[in-house]
């Protein structure tokens, strides 16, 4: 044998030399919860490390996430049932928390990255990511919601809005709307392939927004297609999107890999909240190495084409070594 692939295995610093993939915390965006009132800090049951905070407990969680090297954060709220309606219109209420509180973020630490969520369903008493009639959701009617909401976030000061939603046309609709009140500085990215996935659970708990009905597979994309990211991401960069994100990424690596090798703009991923808990559950029973687990998904996640990765497991890599 004149070639023996494991000559380039044989210690820790060769192994070093050759390592193509290396995570860096500067990768990494902390998705974090956001609820009213102040002094309160309360775990997600199904995601153990990962909490609700009010704003004055947030502000502590960031600044502890700045000394790790966490620089990137992305906020979604957590709703009252009595603060919803079938229009989302606490979303682009100037007084309603999330927006202070996000307005509170940016004076504090204006030097971070702070990412955004548009999409109706935190505030939605349908549950859903559009306008619900007659059981179906709208499209256009929807659009005009997301533009108002984008823009109240974008007044309080965040750099990267990221529509979730996945209706058509809706990142378009957000630049133009953006562009025509001066905030051609602020950033979109674009949920561009996000599936319709039974790994979103957790999430859907920490936010209470689970769908009153149905589910989201009108909009969201099938598991089983490939074909149709091309279209999304054709769609989303034309329409003006910075970042083009794959969620949820674990299931969804070959896309991640199709996206990265057709678009020249910086692709996420999202490493969802099932993704994590799931690793969380069997390690809190002691079946793997959670620890371990983590690294793996996080570096074959990047291996496979993402620059960014949204993670909950963020804090927990910075704090590592
Ligand atoms: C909804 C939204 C979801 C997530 C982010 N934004 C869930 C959904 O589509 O129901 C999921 C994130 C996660 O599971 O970590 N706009």
């Amino acid at each position: 044998m004149n070639r023996r692939p494991r000559r380039n295995r044989k210690s820790e610093a060769v192994r070093n030399l050759v390592e193509e993939t290396t995570l860096s915390t500067r990768d990494l965006i902390f998705p974090l919860f956001l609820i009213e009132g102040s002094k309160k800090k309360v775990e997600v049951s199904s995601m153990p490390g990962i909490y609700r905070f009010s704003i004055d407990e947030m502000l502590l969680e960031i600044e502890s996430c700045l000394k790790l090297g966490i620089q990137s954060f992305d906020v979604f709220p957590a709703y009252p049932e009595s603060l919803k309606d079938p229009f989302a219109k606490e979303s682009y209420n100037p007084e309603t928390f999330y927006l202070k509180g996000l307005r509170a973020i940016k004076k504090e630490f204006p030097e971070i990255c702070l990412m955004s969520d548009v999409a109706m369903d935190p505030y939605s008493s349908d549950g859903h990511d559009g306008i619900v009639q007659n059981g179906k959701i709208l499209n256009d009617e929807t659009l005009e919601v997301l533009a108002k909401m984008s823009l109240a976030q974008a007044d309080a000061g965040v750099d990267i809005l990221g529509p979730s939603d996945m209706m058509d046309g809706r990142v378009g609709y957000i630049r133009e709307e953006l562009d025509s009140h001066g905030f051609t500085d602020v950033s979109i990215m674009s949920y561009t392939a996000k599936y319709a996935s039974a790994f979103y659970g957790p999430f859907r708990d920490a936010l209470d927004s689970a769908p009153k009905f149905g589910d989201k597979k009108t909009y969201q994309m099938n598991p089983a297609n490939s074909q149709e990211a091309l279209i999304e991401a054709d769609l989303d960069m034309e329409e003006g999107a910075d970042f083009l994100m794959v969620k949820p990424a674990l299931s969804y690596l070959d896309i991640i890999k199709l996206l990265q090798d057709n678009f020249p703009l910086p692709i996420a991923a999202y490493n969802v909240s099932g993704e994590y808990s799931m690793i969380k559950a069997s390690a809190e029973k002691g079946w793997i190495d959670g620890e371990r687990a983590m690294l793996e998904v996080l570096t074959s996640i990047k291996r496979a084409g993402a620059k960014i990765i949204l993670t909950y497991f963020a804090k927990e890599f910075a704090s590592l070594k």
